[in-house]
């Protein structure tokens, strides 16, 4: 049988849903290259499957520069994620805005976790035709700040919560009353995401919410702990090119550079 094809030739640059499709690029890039560090081989896969104006896209997201931002990002966050799985082999996960990453089947928890990828009916949408369903694993069409589709999550077990490249998207009061929202729904957990410094979000048309510390997240629910906030220069080591781990490691020695843009790690 013939995989089906997708066709994003309408999706303007200036929408959201467009940056899912640039996040997707960029990791099917870096897979192709000699030494990769996240070799996410299925947004290869997918990439080869959509229709879209690529040579546009590859010059407004400069894959060779960007590619591990995006790599070194994932790797993080996935490593955090088997972490959590380990301890927690029951657990439930949400991954917030999850456009088309493959996250759930790099990591292929076991058929004891429920696994729940949310974006808006759209992206979900086209998730359904991309990817294979599988045991245990839930879309959720819907905004992430619309309350209603938590009420369907079971709560009584240990919850990890991943939302990357989402939250700088929303504004600050929509992120505040939706960790307040998760936080109260489930009895322990993890919350993991990425964010920018205020002033960068503020440089990007589409950004609305910046972070400086995740002491300012603490202070939103009692039961919340930053345990770890490592700038996104951290693992300059693992960059296989050398003019760019060079230039990594140069930022990571630079406070206003490194800390930027951090990746947020919760306990609750
Ligand atoms: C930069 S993309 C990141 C996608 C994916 N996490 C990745 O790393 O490839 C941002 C994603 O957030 C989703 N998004 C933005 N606002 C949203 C909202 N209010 N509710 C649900 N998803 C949202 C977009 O549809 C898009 O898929």
């Amino acid at each position: 049988m013939r995989a089906e094809r997708l066709d994003f030739t309408g999706v303007a640059d200036d929408d959201v849903t467009w940056t899912l499709l640039g996040t997707l690029y960029l990791r099917a890039w870096e897979s192709g290259s000699r030494h990769p560090i996240l070799a996410d081989r299925h947004a290869a896969e997918a990439i080869r499957r959509i229709d879209y104006d690529f040579p546009k896209l590859h010059r407004r997201v400069r894959p060779e520069s960007n590619q591990y931002l995006v790599a070194l990002r994932a790797t993080q966050l996935d490593e955090w994620a088997a972490d959590f799985l380990r301890r927690h082999p029951d657990a439930v996960v949400l991954h917030l805005g999850c456009g088309l990453d493959s996250r759930v089947l790099r990591l292929d928890p076991p058929s004891t976790v429920d696994w729940y990828d949310l974006d808006q009916p759209e992206v979900i949408e086209l998730r359904r035709r991309l990817y294979p369903e599988r045991e245990h694993y839930h879309l959720i069409g819907a905004s992430v700040t619309d309350p209603a589709w938590l009420a369907g999550i079971p709560a009584d077990r240990p919850a990890l919560i991943i939302a990357e490249g989402l939250l700088p998207y929303l504004d600050g009061a929509e992120v505040r009353a939706l960790v307040q929202r998760l936080v109260g729904h489930f009895g322990t957990g993890e919350l993991q995401f990425d964010g920018g410094a205020p002033w960068l979000t503020r440089l990007s048309p589409l950004g609305r919410w910046g972070i400086r510390d995740g002491r300012e997240v603490e202070a939103w629910h009692p039961r919340l702990r930053c345990v770890e906030q490592p700038p996104f220069t951290t693992h300059w080591a693992k960059i296989p090119a050398r003019g760019y781990r060079l230039l990594y490691r140069l930022g990571h020695a630079i406070p206003g550079w490194r800390n930027m843009f951090r990746e947020f790690r919760f306990t609750f």
